[in-house]
């Protein structure tokens, strides 16, 4: 089975360090990824991230402990994690999905509700892009 986790977090930078930050991590992410058998995907704005990870639960659960640390983003809140037969994102080390679509206008979505964050991931499933 393929554990997924998915979390929200709010950004700590805006602008140009905002893109350097996002370059950075999206580089670092799909080298990292990609030598650990994770896949997934990175809504990205400077009004939030949001990031579904999917491999194996002891794997996640380390990038998960990098992440608490990481004071490139803040306020990690868990919207989801489950077992799954599949991957949702299995061509991807680390998709992007860009936020410029109307439903993904981060400052306006709301995650509260178990169907809301299952219609956002397969949303962001439709939208990932390399
Ligand atoms: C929003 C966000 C998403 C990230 N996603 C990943 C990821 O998918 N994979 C990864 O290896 N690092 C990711 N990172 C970077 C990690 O937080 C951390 O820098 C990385 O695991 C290296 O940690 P280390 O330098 O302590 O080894 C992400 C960072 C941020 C802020």
């Amino acid at each position: 089975m393929i554990y997924s986790y998915a979390y929200s977090s709010t950004p700590t930078v805006a602008g140009d360090a905002f893109e350097a930050n996002l370059a950075n991590i999206l580089d670092h992410s799909r080298w990292w990824n990609g030598e650990n058998d994770v896949t997934g995907a990175l809504l990205a704005s400077e009004g939030g991230f949001v990031q579904i990870l999917e491999g194996s639960q002891a794997t996640i659960a380390v990038l998960i402990d990098n992440l608490r640390y990481d004071c490139r983003h803040r306020s990690m809140q868990s919207l989801l994690t489950e077992f799954r037969s599949e991957r949702r994102f299995s061509r991807w080390a680390m998709a992007r999905v860009p936020a410029s679509a109307p439903d993904m206008q981060l400052d306006e979505l709301s995650f509260s509700g178990s169907d809301r964050v299952q219609r956002l991931i397969e949303r962001m499933a439709e939208l990932a892009e390399a």
